[in-house]
């Protein structure tokens, strides 16, 4: 019975706030509810920007027909605003230079719009920033055309409404986010208005529409998440804040740029859900859902207008104190968030209280029974460790089956098939939860205590585990440590719920108290599971091949079993049919083990789910100092996106025997010391054929310009121009004794050994210069990327998806 209600609630409320969007408003809606945001012209504005197929930095669709695109809606607005109040100043920044010392961009574009009430001085702006490039392949509808459409919405919206607006908001629509965060760095460092910015909310993508999550947030006081919690479809975890600073997540935004280099406060939101086609070419249009516009545009319209006119934003300074927050919504209802220093507060109070609760409760059950205090409690130290076993155990058998899986070639079973993991990963910690307090109670059930004493002696010894692992993270300082605070908050109001009723004392009625605190815990922590999940799975299948994927997985499933069940599993003892219930959890995670080898644990579904695979139908040239051809050879490159590249390997084989990328190298001496080609990443493979890349491309050419003898002694300088394709990667090494002393890139890298550069180019691809002065003679390396090689692409198998392009290595001596 316990568990059809946990499942209805499950079902029926859990489910239903995860994937619950608001109905999106239509063109007829504007006449009723002037200075909303109507999804159907955010649709328009996404449906002709994805139109253009994927938009490359330096590709004509992105640095030619989305900029006229988006600056024609934007000159639209500012035809039709409202004039006697509102004034949009429009720029367009072409924008060149060098990111992180050795990211060098050149003629990325950035789209600014600046709306500001007229009469108004207020030097303090809101920026709103999204990305209208996209990566190979992919039309970028989520990712990040969504936002771009969403912005110029929110554009329209306030400009044809009366205002009051006190702070300008600058829209800036970024043109090259894709390839390293570009072009939110040319404005940051580069543009006029940047200074002036002070707050930031950043719109991305990690996947196909959903609700869009506040995942990280900073500022100099709680003001900027009192906003926040005043939107109408609150969606935000400190949780995935942290899990994204450790580095789980393989992504990073723009928020970092408008952050680290701009000093803003802000927020940074992202689609999260159906992260399977992000980046890939399924992220169109089509699968994109349309009332995620909606849901956003509420949400930013709503900060948008507060910021706007938040005396907040009167006084703020950038590179203000800032401060991280315990934030997080319940159920998508109402937001919860706290500064650092209450979160200490609130958690050892809650502890305390806790503890104290539980103390008394032990008083109460050696005065009932009879016992002195001290066998109470060496009863309760027993409790206490048979309960940290059972859970030690289901951690580690959880655990053992990640690894087992993995070994047997089984990893990934639930990549598309995600209830896999109920049995495979939940299903082992509750049977052992169950299996050992059952074992404890019918060897001791001769001893002078009743069962349901025995029994809150177990909730109690849970809480305990609860409230040190609450404190221990907490003075780890883990902002996560709030989760296990809830759990602990919930029982111990239970617990002083059961001493003040004293239904602790008549037989099994305490099990009601306890029952009911727990719904809200249990709400809140499948809710999380449920979306940790989402976030997770498709992650696993772009985290690379070296880490095995199935425990991080169950790594979730046990912390969020020992969250979800902690309370309830002991419950079940109170019944009869106890060990049947237990054996039924057993039985059921062998039966998905069963299941989970295939066909049923097939990792990949075409189109839904596919395999990333990307491959490069590559081409190297080593040149000799005097232009002669000293190696030419061509290859397929195919690197790994995740743990199963062995399913392409039938593929593989037919293609000739594959070498690992190390024997690419034909210098042994540099390969071995730092494997200077763009052909190199761990579990990547080279597989050689006679074809090179058969559609016209262009080759980098590098030309040395001038060597000119400079006036410190032994000391030349190189003059060299750059030419080729859009995206270029290149090495510069010296040869043995000579040694590089000025440059025209960042001099604070010279002494790095390893010199290996980026080069993008947007709109200008004239010719890039820069020079090398050396002390003696050296040696230059260049490769680049640019399209497609058919026939192995097409042999992959069907649920395969792959970002494939053309790349050349020409290699130079000088
Ligand atoms: C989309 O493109 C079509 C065809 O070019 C055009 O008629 C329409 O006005 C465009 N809509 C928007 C919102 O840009
Ligand atoms: C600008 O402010 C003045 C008073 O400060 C007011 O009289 C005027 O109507 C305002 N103009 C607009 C366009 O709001
Ligand atoms: C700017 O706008 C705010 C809010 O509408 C208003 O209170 C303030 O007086 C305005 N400032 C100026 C200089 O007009
Ligand atoms: C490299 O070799 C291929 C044949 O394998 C040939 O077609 C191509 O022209 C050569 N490239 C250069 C630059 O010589
Ligand atoms: C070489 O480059 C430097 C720095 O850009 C420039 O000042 C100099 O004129 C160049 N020399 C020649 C000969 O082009
Ligand atoms: C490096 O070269 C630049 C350009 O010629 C020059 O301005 C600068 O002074 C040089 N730096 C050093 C340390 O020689
Ligand atoms: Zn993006």
């Amino acid at each position: 019975m316990l568990h059809s209600l946990l499942e209805f609630l499950y079902m029926a409320v859990v489910l239903q706030q995860v994937n619950h969007l608001p109905t999106p408003l239509t063109l007829q809606d504007e006449f009723t509810q002037a200075d909303s945001f109507i999804t159907e012209r955010a649709e328009n504005v996404l449906l002709n920007l994805t139109n253009l197929g994927p938009r490359v930095v330096g590709s004509e669709a992105n640095e030619v027909e989305a900029v006229t695109l988006i600056l024609d809606q934007v000159f639209k607005v500012q035809n039709e605003m409202n004039q006697d109040y509102f004034d949009i100043e429009v720029d367009l920044q072409v924008v060149s230079g060098q990111y992180m010392h050795t990211s060098l961009y050149h003629g990325v574009q950035n789209i600014l719009a600046k709306l500001s009430a007229k009469n108004n001085t207020s030097t303090n702006y809101l920026l709103i920033n999204s990305h209208f490039d996209s990566t190979p392949k992919s039309p970028g509808a989520s990712d990040d055309g969504a936002m771009v459409a969403v912005m110029l919405e929110i554009l329209r919206v306030m400009a044809n409404s009366k205002g009051p607006l006190e702070h300008p908001i600058v829209f800036l629509f970024n043109g090259a986010e894709e390839d390293g965060l570009l072009a939110s760095y040319g404005f940051t460092t580069q543009h006029k208005w940047a200074k002036n910015c002070k707050v930031i909310i950043n719109l991305d993508a990690a996947g196909s529409g959903g609700r869009e999550i506040l995942f990280q947030s900073i500022s100099e006081s709680s003001w900027l998440m009192n906003y926040y919690s005043k939107v109408t479809h609150p969606f935000a975890n400190a949780v995935l804040e942290e899990l994204f600073q450790f580095g789980l997540v393989p992504s990073a935004t723009d928020f970092r740029n408008f952050r680290d280099y701009g000093g803003m406060q802000g927020f940074d939101m992202a689609y999260i859900q159906n992260g399977y086609v992000y980046h890939t070419e399924f992220d169109s249009f089509k699968v994109y859902p349309k009332a995620s516009l909606q849901n956003t545009g509420d949400n930013v319209l709503s900060l948008a207008k507060s910021l706007g006119n938040a005396p907040e934003m009167r006084n703020i300074n950038n590179y203000g104190n800032m401060e991280h927050f315990i934030f997080f919504d319940f159920l998508g209802w109402f937001m919860v968030h706290y500064t650092m220093n209450t979160n200490l507060i609130v958690n050892i109070l809650v502890c305390v209280a806790a503890l104290i609760a539980i103390v008394i409760s032990l008083c109460w059950i050696s005065k009932r029974a009879d016992l002195s205090l001290l066998a109470i409690v060496a009863q309760f130290m027993l409790t206490t460790f048979i309960q940290t076993l059972s859970l030690a155990l289901g951690a580690a058998f959880s655990i053992l089956i990640s690894y087992v899986m993995d070994v047997i070639g089984c990893s990934m079973t639930w990549f598309s098939n995600n209830w896999l993991i109920c049995g495979l990963y939940f299903c082992p910690v509750f049977f052992f939860l169950g299996i050992l307090p059952a074992g404890f109670l019918e060897y001791t059930k001769k001893y002078a205590l009743p069962l349901g004493l025995r029994i809150q002696l177990f909730l109690h010894s849970h809480c305990l585990i609860l409230i040190v692992l609450t404190i221990s993270l907490t003075f780890l300082n883990i902002r996560s440590a709030f989760m296990f605070m809830v759990a602990v908050f919930f029982y111990a109001a239970a617990l002083i719920g059961n001493l003040i009723t004293q239904l602790h004392n008549k037989g099994s009625w305490f099990a009601i108290p306890v029952i009911v605190s727990q719904i809200v815990p249990f709400l809140y922590f499948s809710y999380v599971a449920e979306y940790l999940y989402f976030i997770f799975i498709p992650v696993t299948g772009r985290n690379g091949g070296a880490s095995n994927p199935d425990l991080l997985i169950a790594l979730i499933a046990v912390i969020f079993a020992i969250l979800l069940s902690g309370f309830l599993i002991p419950l079940y003892l109170l019944f009869r049919r106890t060990r049947s219930i237990i054996l039924c959890s057993l039985g059921v995670a062998i039966l998905f083990m069963i299941l989970a080898i295939r066909p049923i644990g097939t990792p990949y579904t075409p189109k839904l789910a596919p395999q990333r695979y990307t491959v490069q139908h590559a081409n190297q040239l080593y040149h000799n100092a005097d232009g002669s051809i000293r190696s030419n050879e061509s290859a397929i490159y195919l690197y790994q996106q995740d743990r199963h590249i062995d399913i392409a390997e039938e593929v593989i084989v037919k293609f000739k025997a594959a070498h690992e990328t190390s024997t690419v190298c034909n210098n042994e001496a540099t390969c071995q010391l730092d494997r200077p080609s763009i052909f190199y990443t761990p579990n990547s493979l080279w597989l050689p054929v006679n074809e090179p890349p058969g559609i016209p491309y262009e080759r980098p050419v590098l030309t040395l310009t001038a060597k000119t003898i400079m006036n410190t002694p032994n000391t030349v300088r190189y003059n060299y121009t750059l030419t080729g394709p859009d995206h270029m990667m290149f090495f510069i090494e010296p040869k043995t004794s000579a040694k590089i002393i000025n440059w025209s890139f960042d001099k604070t890298i010279l002494s790095r050994k390893r010199l290996v550069f980026t080069f993008v180019h947007g709109k200008n691809n004239d010719a890039f210069e820069f020079f090398i002065d050396l002390e003696c003679h050296q040696y230059t390396e260049f490769g680049n990327r640019v399209k497609i090689y058919e026939e192995f692409l097409e042999s992959l198998p069907n649920y395969a998806t792959n970002v494939n392009w053309l790349a050349t290595y020409d290699s130079w001596l000088f």
